[in-house]
């Protein structure tokens, strides 16, 4: 804070938002990590302000809950029934007791304002002197929105609604954002001052400007450097729209730190993710929440990736990750899928088709294809053949299975927890681990093999695998099986 002036922000979150036609209020809407209000509280959250107030109304509870969550420090307002922005801010300054200084107000409606832009018009406002300061930019189409009203020697005269403007003020593409900057003590003096004398009987804020200005007190204009930062959201295609512009400026910001994004159109990225040099997103990816990706890392294709860690060098390709932590030179899919408390240490790999939920995955160790891991510490160079499923759940509660190092785990190996199976063993393919395995140990379960020759000639005589069979067997002078061998071999199993 540059000046010495004590700072109150006042945020408007009050109204439906009709148009979103939605169960969640307005200003709960997502957008790329954060709520539209929790976007403008960002950007307010540069001001240092001694006080930040949030006017709520509808769905004020739900509202309540989400600040109380996000914004803790963030003081909630209550207006009972919307009777207009100004009336709002009326009731915010009269909760606030003492509000002095200066009164930043803010739509809640706002998401793509930057920290930079408020405290540039505040700053300017401040340095000034002025009694109020409004952000306003030059719009295409200013429909619906309140129109700046000038002089002629270009001064502020007035803002009008829309709906209360002349033919000729309806003309000016100059439009008032939503965002402004007051002297405390003049602000409430003309807030007490307020008619609802216009079209949709309310008390406009925006009023509260010209009678400034009548008074004979200076009133200035800031414009807004880019004019995507003022737009306001007012339905879902708007939202929509506010999404794009965000993923492209927070896009081009991480290309711009050395993150090479492949496919910036279908690459989303929340303002919360973090990403570090030489990291590569290839197409159609998510990244949201708390996720991280160390340097190098390569996610993406088809990946979303939530509140995941990504170490260094990593590859995560076709993943749906959840609160997972993934290691340095980990690979990951493609097509697996990872739950909250999955953690895979150095150099793991977790293949195709495969499910990982609240797991400790050791190094180098690797579930290549097609299995579930559920509630199981693995450690280190630990081979967990295909198919391979963790049955961690007994109708009741949720058991651990514990596998040591440098274990071969035979293909289509069932891990009943609770389980242990220790250092250097092995099982068979198709074993059902029920007991525990001692280290160095193999386990095998399942009878012995039957095999019962010329069985689909007899049992399905005139069939199409009848014919093959009949064929195959009057090719060969091959006749019974090898009985008696344990079918263990060692080939069997392990799969890399
Ligand atoms: C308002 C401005 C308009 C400006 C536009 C920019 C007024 C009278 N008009 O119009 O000049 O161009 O924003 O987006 O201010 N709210 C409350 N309590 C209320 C009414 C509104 O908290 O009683 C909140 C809303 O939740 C919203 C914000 O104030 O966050 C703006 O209200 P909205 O109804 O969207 O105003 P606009 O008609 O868009
Ligand atoms: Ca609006």
């Amino acid at each position: 804070m540059t000046s010495s002036q004590s700072r109150t922000v006042v945020v408007l979150a009050a109204g439906e938002g009709k148009r979103m036609k939605s169960a969640l209020p307005k200003v709960l809407h997502p957008l790329l990590g954060r709520t539209l209000v929790g976007h403008v509280l960002a950007a307010a959250a540069g001001l240092e302000a001694q006080r930040t107030l949030v006017v709520v109304g509808h769905g004020a509870e739900e509202v309540k809950a989400h600040l109380a969550d996000v914004a803790p420090a963030a003081e909630p307002v209550l207006q009972a029934v919307q009777h207009g922005t100004g009336h709002a801010v009326r009731i915010a300054l009269e909760a606030a007791g003492d509000a002095g200084g200066t009164v930043v107000v803010l739509n809640g409606d706002v998401p793509l304002l930057r920290q930079e832009t408020v405290r540039e018009l505040v700053e300017a406002h401040e340095a000034a002197g002025l009694a109020a300061t409004v952000l306003a930019a030059e719009v295409a189409d200013p429909t619906g929105l309140g129109r700046i009203v000038r002089d002629e020697s270009g001064r502020l005269e007035r803002i009008v609604e829309e709906r209360d403007a002349t033919a000729e003020q309806r003309a000016v593409r100059e439009i008032n954002a939503g965002i402004y900057a007051f002297d405390g003590a003049l602000l409430r003096e003309a807030l007490s001052k307020l008619s609802t004398d216009n079209e949709q009987g309310e008390e406009y804020l925006t009023d509260v400007f010209g009678l400034l200005a009548t008074d004979g007190q200076a009133v200035g204009v800031h414009v807004a450097s880019e004019v995507t930062e003022t737009l306001g959201c007012n339905d879902r295609a708007e939202l929509a729209a506010l999404r794009a512009l965000l993923r492209d400026r927070v896009n081009r910001a991480w290309m711009r730190a050395g993150v090479t994004i492949l496919d910036p159109a279908t690459t989303w990225v929340d303002v919360t993710v973090t990403l570090e040099r030489d990291v590569v997103v290839d197409q159609n990816t998510q990244l949201r929440g708390a996720t991280s990706v160390a340097a190098g890392a390569v996610v993406g294709p088809d990946t979303t990736l939530i509140d995941t860690t990504v170490g260094a060098g990593a590859s995560v390709v076709r993943v749906h990750s959840v609160g997972a932590e993934v290691g340095p030179e980990v690979g990951v899919g493609p097509y697996a899928y990872l739950r909250p408390g999955t953690r895979l240490a150095r150099k793991s790999k977790v293949g195709t088709f495969v499910e990982v939920k609240n797991s400790e995955i050791g190094e180098g160790t690797k579930v290549p294809h097609l299995s579930y891991v559920g509630d199981a510490t693995i450690g280190e160079q630990t081979n967990i053949g295909a198919a391979s499923v963790f049955a961690n759940y007994d109708g009741t509660r949720k058991n651990r299975t514990v596998i040591g190092s440098h274990v071969k785990g035979g293909v289509d190996t069932m891990y009943v927890a609770p389980v242990e199976v220790g250092d250097g063993a092995y099982t068979g393919a198709g074993t059902v681990v029920r007991e525990d395995v001692p280290p160095g140990a193999l386990a095998v379960s399942g009878g012995p093999q039957r095999t019962f020759e010329g069985w689909t000639e007899r049992k399905r005589p005139g069939t199409p695998a009848a014919e093959a069979a009949r064929k195959a067997r009057s090719e060969t002078t091959h006749g019974g099986g090898d009985a008696g061998q344990d079918g263990l071999t060692s080939g069997d199993t392990a799969t890399e």
